[in-house]
């Protein structure tokens, strides 16, 4: 079968390797995909993957095209899932009603009321006092969220009232986030390890859990700094035990995919391990980034078979594809200077291949292209992901760090403790 990735990220470039590597799959296309992407996919650099008409453009032109999997949210938010399926193409990835879960937070909040999953605290306002009264009823800290997509930016941790109420004021009146904070959603401060869990369904009642991963969404060693997309991740979590795990399937991820049934792709929680039990953060509607470039590489070869059975309805007779080698990954990401604000692009990357040669080392693309000299460059926040395997987090953590050390390009930045905490025995 020929498979459509679309996006262009290091989650992408995760996809795309794989699928290339799975036996039944002729050939990967990528729209836009990037430099990395470009080793293992034919490429369609003109079409964003945010832009729907073009996508189901190239869909429909080249016929093909056996299955579309998307990877980034606002596409599916947007309906990309729908426009294909009409046409009745095969695709990975929730129709627009159930991307909602990621578009929405307070849609999420509600979907998780009816369904008794666990979560904070929290009221949906879209009038300044109404929602200070209740950052006063939680007694000043709170968690202050733009309802809508930010890019991973709408939420803020509020420590004190005075930080909640600016929080508040910045969405509702000073419209920082637009249209996606016109409603804020404002929770209590939950405290515990966080952990990303998925599963992917088939919309007919089958879902099967994948392995579990941690991220380090702070720019700074030590989780200091801003947070980001994700500076880096690891699989799986020594501290979710199996028991945690059916739980969270059970009575997270199976109740929320059949309330939006049919769902058809990945839905991703994200939880925090309070001491009174897991509850959610959040749920997107796609797999992570970075977590796809920990989960992926851990994932058998029949990961394009295992896909396009969530999209006909058939997970139940392959959800063998779903499993997982018993060794893990860390993958550190090497972002630009400037991120997660703004940052210079076109800066010269080198020392990939170097990376390449050490065992157990792999390098997804994630912001990258190539100059008029042909040249590997810098084109994103975000980098690159360098994964490293091994058969325990210590060791795939020397093998990343191993390949991170080969990397160079001007003002490159990333963090030095991925997956420390881990060795160490922590949860955080
Ligand atoms: P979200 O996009 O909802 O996952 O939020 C981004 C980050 O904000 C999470 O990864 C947490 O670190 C933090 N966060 C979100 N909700 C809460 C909460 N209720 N309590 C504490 N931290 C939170
Ligand atoms: N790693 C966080 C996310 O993909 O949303």
């Amino acid at each position: 079968m020929k498979v459509l990735v679309v996006g262009g990220g290091g989650r992408e470039h995760a996809l795309c390797w794989r699928l290339a590597q799975d036996p039944t799959v002729t050939r990967v296309l990528a729209a836009p995909g990037n430099a990395g992407i470009a080793q293992v996919a034919d490429c369609f650099p003109a079409v964003a993957a945010d832009d729907i008409d073009a996508i189901v453009h190239l869909v429909e032109e080249r016929r093909d095209v056996d299955l579309t999997v998307v990877g980034p949210e606002v596409p599916l938010v947007a309906g990309l899932a729908d426009e294909l399926r009409r046409r009745r193409r095969r695709v990975f990835g929730p129709s627009a009603a159930a991307a909602r879960i990621e578009g929405s937070k307070a849609f999420a909040k509600d979907v998780m009321a009816r369904r008794g999953v666990p979560t904070a605290r929290a009221g949906v306002f879209d009038d300044v006092r109404e929602a200070v009264a209740f950052v006063d009823e939680l007694g000043g800290a709170a968690v202050v969220k733009a309802d809508g997509l930010a890019a991973g930016k709408g939420v803020l941790v509020a420590p004190d009232r005075e930080t909640a109420v600016r929080a508040i004021e910045d969405c509702l009146i000073a419209s920082a986030f637009g249209e996606a904070g016109r409603t804020v959603v404002v929770e209590e401060v939950l405290d515990g390890p966080e952990v990303s869990m998925f599963a992917v369904t088939d919309g007919e009642g089958s879902c099967v859990l994948l392995d579990t991963a941690q991220d380090h969404k702070r720019l700074g060693d030590g989780d200091t700094g801003p947070n980001t997309g994700g500076m880096g991740c690891y699989s799986p979590v020594p501290f979710v035990d199996q028991g945690t795990a059916t739980w969270v399937l059970d009575n997270v991820l199976a109740q929320v995919v059949d309330e939006l049934r049919p769902y058809r792709g990945v839905l991703y929680a994200g939880l925090m391990l309070t001491a009174t039990g897991p509850k959610v953060l959040e749920f997107n509607c796609r797999f992570g980034d970075p977590e796809a470039e920990v989960l992926l590489p851990r994932m058998p070869y029949g990961v394009g078979t295992l896909l396009h059975a969530c999209a006909t309805g058939r997970l139940a007779y392959e959800a063998g594809n779903a499993g997982f080698d018993d060794g893990a990954a860390v993958t550190v990401v090497v972002a630009s200077e400037g991120y997660p604000g703004s940052y210079p692009t076109g800066v010269p990357i080198t020392g990939v291949e170097d990376a390449l040669t050490h065992e157990g080392v792999t390098v997804f693309h994630a912001g990258t292209g190539r100059n008029r000299d042909g040249q590997l460059v810098t084109a994103g926040g975000r980098v690159l992901a360098v994964t490293g395997q091994g058969s325990s987090i210590s060791e795939a953590r020397d093998r990343a760090y191993r390949g991170v050390a080969e990397i160079h390009f001007d003002g490159m930045q990333f963090r030095s403790d991925i997956a420390a905490h881990a060795v160490e025995g922590a949860r955080t």
